[in-house]
């Protein structure tokens, strides 16, 4: 690497971070925009795919999920709770591995995914 070069880095490394942070934040920007959250859509996607495992009001208790070894997730539980919206995207697209929890990804599309994370935001908030 000839001198020159060494003497950029400092300068060109972090424009190349800033521009990589813009990004990110572009990207979900455009994302969020792309779409907006459809609760009724989303609960429609639960009803059909989550609630036998997640249960009705998202407490975990499904009939389905009774037998299982790992429980379904309770959406109530601050541990749910706490998690970003991205982070509850990101378990439904790529499930939870040695889970009964399986990805979606390919079965359901980016925004059905997304109305059904806003769903399940509605029912953590809600009591018993
Ligand atoms: C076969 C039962 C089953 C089905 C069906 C199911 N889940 Fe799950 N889900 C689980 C289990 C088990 C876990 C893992 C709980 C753990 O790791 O403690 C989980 C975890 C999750 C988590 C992570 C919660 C957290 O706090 O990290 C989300 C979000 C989630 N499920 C959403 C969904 C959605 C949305 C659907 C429907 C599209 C769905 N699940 C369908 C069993 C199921």
């Amino acid at each position: 690497m000839r001198p020159i070069h060494r003497d950029l880095m400092p300068t060109i490394v972090p424009a190349i971070v800033v521009a990589g942070l813009m990004g990110l934040a572009f990207h979900s920007f455009v994302q969020a925009q792309e779409y907006p959250a459809d609760i009724t859509r989303g609960k429609g996607v639960y009803e059909r795919h989550c609630q036998a495992c997640h249960g009705v009001g998202g407490w975990g208790d499904g009939p389905d999920g009774q037998a299982l070894k790992v429980p379904p997730a309770n959406f109530h539980r601050f541990r749910s709770f706490l998690k970003s919206d991205e982070e509850l995207l990101r378990t439904i697209e790529h499930g939870v591995v040695f889970s009964p929890m399986h990805a979606w990804r390919g079965q359901l599309t980016d925004g059905e995914m997304q109305d059904v994370v806003a769903y399940i935001r509605l029912l953590s908030q809600q009591g018993r």
